[in-house]
């Protein structure tokens, strides 16, 4: 039996105590905003008039950049002045969707050409391809910047392992992108109503799934098509592998990484230990060209204080049945949560459990969805039908924002304040080397066992 794991705390970030120290010795919230930002930065701050107003660049405007530009333009005091992309179209439709709200950012192809220009930066996001996080992330704090850089960390331990590493060394904030740890739904569900209330009662099992429907590799505007050059000056073997960078070891990790990450990232945080083994299987079945697993079906185990709980998952990419959701089970009852409230926002009562009547008027859940009762006293008929929705005690949180905003408050609350990180690097290295291990157990067709070591950066 391998020895039990425990989540380790988030551990203490010497700036942060700084920050506390400093407030309590009566400097006020003014100087620790400079501190934060550094000498430049701290110019930055007058010339943008006072106030709490923070300079950021983004690296990578692809699909996610973009998505995490319009939760930015959300939040208020956020100030776009950069963005660094190595392809035209993605530098055009960033350019153009910032001009539209306000924001005149300098455009770079080269992240060290930016870093080296941009004066007056506070931090930056990353959501460049995983396989470059490393080297952007490293950079722009060893500039004397914050990250915010996307999940996975890397597909690569050792480059994640150095992120860990530069972000002590330099000690600048890294909140790694896995957003369900920011969401107060998530929060809600996990550290309210199971962690704290104990609504499941001993959780022994839990299920995710991310089924997608197939679909082909990734296609480009003819005109936007990379030089030759360009393509391997950033080490793309062609434009094919540049767009679909997921399903080529050399850049990701597959679809594992990409969607499990997600939700394998949640497990941990529930059972409030690292997993102690995991055996999977998976193959390239449907897309025989692609490098990586189109299908993954993972099996984890974890010994917990209560005893061994398991975890089983599963990403699809030929079928969207179910679509993407997570589901805690306990001996009291069951949790469904997906990031679509829709696809999973409730939880289901044994009948044997403790009444949750209490919990409906503390607010903390719902009343139960009671199923149709029709009575027709013409014809003393009585219809009850039982609906999908009957023994359903729906969460009472709602994220009236977009799924990042809240992650990216956090991290911003972070440089501000010294909030805590919801997704520090630790954390996110230790779920990188959950997921990562996954591929392994299927290339090598046996259970790899973890050990407490391996997860330490
Ligand atoms: N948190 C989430 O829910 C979520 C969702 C989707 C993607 N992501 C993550 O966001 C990141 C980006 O994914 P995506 O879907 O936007 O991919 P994408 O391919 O759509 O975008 C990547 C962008 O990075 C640019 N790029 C590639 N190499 C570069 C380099 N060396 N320097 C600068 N720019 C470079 C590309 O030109 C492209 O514009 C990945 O890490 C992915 O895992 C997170």
């Amino acid at each position: 039996m391998p020895e039990h794991i425990t989540r380790k705390d988030e551990p203490s970030h010497s700036r942060r105590r700084f920050i506390k120290s400093s407030a309590a010795a009566g400097l006020g919230m003014a100087l620790t905003a400079s501190t934060l930002r550094g000498s430049s930065a701290s110019a930055s701050l007058q010339e943008s008039g006072g106030g709490d107003q923070l300079n950021i660049a983004l690296i990578g405007a692809g699909a996610q950049g973009r998505v995490l530009i319009e939760s930015c333009l959300r939040i208020p005091d956020i100030r776009f002045k950069a963005v660094c992309d190595i392809w035209e179209y993605s530098q055009r439709y960033a350019e153009r969707y910032l001009k539209k709200y306000g924001h005149e950012a300098g455009v770079y192809e080269d992240y060290r050409e930016m870093l080296a220009r941009e004066k007056d930066l506070d931090a930056v996001i990353v959501a460049s391809p995983d396989g470059v996080h490393a080297e952007h992330a490293n950079a722009a704090m060893r500039a004397g910047l914050h990250v915010y850089c996307e999940k996975e960390m890397s597909n690569s331990l050792t480059k994640a392992r150095s992120m860990v590493r530069t972000a002590r060394e330099t000690n600048k904030l890294l909140q790694i992108g896995h957003q369900r740890r920011s969401n107060p739904r998530y929060l809600h569900a996990i550290n309210r109503l199971i962690l704290e209330h104990k609504i499941l009662g001993r959780v022994t099992k839990a299920y995710a799934q991310w089924n997608r429907a197939k679909s082909d590799m990734l296609g480009w505007p003819r005109q936007y098509t990379l030089s030759a050059d360009t393509l391997a000056a950033y080490g793309y073997s062609s434009m094919t592998a540049f767009r679909n960078w997921r399903w080529f070891k050399k850049y990701g990790g597959g679809p594992i990484v990409d969607l499990g990450s997600h939700q394998i990232d949640l497990f941990s945080w529930i059972f409030g230990v690292l997993p102690s083994t995991v055996t999977a299987s998976g193959g390239t079945d449907y897309y025989p060209g692609r490098e990586w697993y189109d299908n993954v079906m993972a099996i984890y185990e974890f010994e917990t204080e209560e005893g061994t709980a398991r975890a089983l998952y599963q990403v699809q990419t030929m079928t969207k049945h179910g679509g993407f959701y997570e589901v805690f089970m306990g001996d009291n009852g069951s949790l469904v949560i997906s990031e679509v409230p829709q696809l999973g926002d409730w939880a289901m009562r044994e009948a044997h459990a403790p009444e949750w009547d209490s919990l409906v008027k503390e607010g903390l859940l719902k009343s139960e969805t009671q199923p149709i009762r029709k009575v027709d006293t013409t014809n003393i008929f009585l219809d009850v039908r039982v609906t999908a929705e009957a023994g359903r005690w729906p969460l009472p949180v709602e994220l009236a924002k977009p799924a990042h905003q809240p992650h990216l408050e956090n991290f911003f609350d972070a440089v501000r304040n010294g909030t805590k990180l919801n997704c520090p690097p630790e954390i996110g290295y230790e779920t990188a080397v959950a997921v990562l291990k996954v591929n392994e157990s299927i290339e090598n067709r046996r259970r790899c066992t973890f050990t407490p070591e391996q997860f330490k950066a």
